[in-house]
């Protein structure tokens, strides 16, 4: 078995994660008899400071073209400046958008012996594991009128919010299909209460439900949700919303599981290749230094080789390695360990059995 992997570790912390998560995806997919052959492009501001753009036809065509893509982080406070023409934020939304991976599957588990590593309360976090479902390829991102104009001598800037009822349909449809597998409950997250979009988004996640008849379906407005989310943590299971719904709430949920190096997140279309992530960014503050914590990434690989190779087995020694390294008390620095990148990705390889 031969697969093709695009890389793209991209800025700040991103070559550092991906550097490391490829020797644990590589070892892996070995030891169940898959080879893999890499592919790296540019991606982001280091894309920009190279061709002027942050995503080029090149890399794109390689990535839609590729068995999957491994993605690390773009950005930085070298191409910040608001009145930039170029941004390495579009490279990202440029791939989604060009690789149709319209969900992003953002699973939040709490592992019981960091549970002393969030600040929020023990009780409220044992039993913690949902999957967030975000919308990615619609909504605020990419509705259009969005730009900024001078209208009378007042500047003002323009973003939209829309979605037809297909993009809703698609993604909604996934997350129920997940639901099937897990505790067969979902809970639709949205502003209906004032949104337009939020209750269209409700009328079809209701005619989705109907055909689920063995799920519940629970609609939850996006500021209860911010709540719940801290308060009872461990009531949900599969949440679906919208793009910066999404957005904004796994990095809230990040909190819960220790550190926002932990989470990995899966982004997935109707077939083709997907796009595999950690949800954090570039963490410019860290970069440099050798000590981001790569489990995110790592665990971005092991859904790569879950829902994109098809190599169930593979993911399943991933997760099982990350979990063992955790509960032999293993820790980076951002859970309050020393261990650098290197050294904690040694410990998972150690751990992936033969
Ligand atoms: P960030 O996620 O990069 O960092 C937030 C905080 O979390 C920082 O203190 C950082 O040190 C810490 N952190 C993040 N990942 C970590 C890891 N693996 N190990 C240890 N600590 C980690 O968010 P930010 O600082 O707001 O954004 C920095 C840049 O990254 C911006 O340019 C932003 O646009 C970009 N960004 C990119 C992505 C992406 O590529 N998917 C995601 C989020 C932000
Ligand atoms: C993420 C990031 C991106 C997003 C940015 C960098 C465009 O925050 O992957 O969560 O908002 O989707
Ligand atoms: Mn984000």
């Amino acid at each position: 078995m031969d697969f093709n992997i695009v890389l793209l570790p991209g800025d700040g912390i991103g070559p550092e994660v991906v550097g490391q998560a490829v020797r644990v995806l590589t070892a892996a997919a070995q030891a169940e008899g898959a080879n893999l052959n890499f592919n790296e492009q540019l991606i982001g501001g280091c894309s920009i400071d190279k061709f002027g753009t942050a995503l080029t036809d090149e890399t794109l065509a390689a990535c839609q073209a590729a068995d999957a893509v491994l993605l690390g982080a773009v950005g930085g406070p070298k191409w910040d400046d608001p009145q930039a023409k170029v941004r390495p934020e579009q490279g990202l939304l440029g791939l989604r958008k060009g690789m149709a991976v319209f969900a992003n599957l953002r699973p939040v588990r709490v592992h019981p012996d960091l549970i002393s590593a969030s600040p929020l309360k023990p009780e409220r976090l044992a039993g913690v594991d949902m999957i967030v479902v975000r919308e990615l390829t619609g909504g605020l991102y990419f509705g259009q009128p969005k730009g900024r104009e001078v209208v009378d001598g007042i500047e003002r800037a323009v973003d939209t919010l829309v979605y037809n009822e297909e993009e809703i349909r698609r993604v909604v449809r996934m997350a129920f299909k997940l639901a099937e597998q897990r505790r067969k409950k979902v809970t639709s997250v949205d502003k209906a209460n004032v949104l337009e979009s939020s209750r269209l988004w409700r009328k079809v996640t209701a005619e989705v439900a109907a055909e689920f008849p063995e799920i519940e379906l629970e609609n939850m407005l996006v500021d209860t949700a911010a709540m719940r989310l801290v308060a009872s943590p461990a009531n949900l299971d599969v949440l679906v919303t919208e793009n910066m719904f999404g957005d904004i709430l796994t990095d809230e949920a990040s909190v819960l599981t220790g550190s926002m190096g932990m989470l990995p997140s899966a982004s997935l279309g109707a077939d083709g290749a997907g796009l595999f992530e950690p949800i954090h960014g570039s963490a410019p503050d860290i970069a440099g230094k050798g000590i981001a914590n790569p489990l995110g990434t790592i665990l971005s690989t092991a859904l790569l080789l879950r829902y994109s190779l098809k190599l169930p087995k593979a993911a399943a020694r991933i997760e099982q390695a990350v979990d063992q390294a955790i509960s032999d008390g293993l820790r980076t620095v951002d859970l309050g360990g020393k261990l650098t990148s290197q050294q904690m990705t040694d410990e998972v390889i150690a751990r992936l059995g033969s």
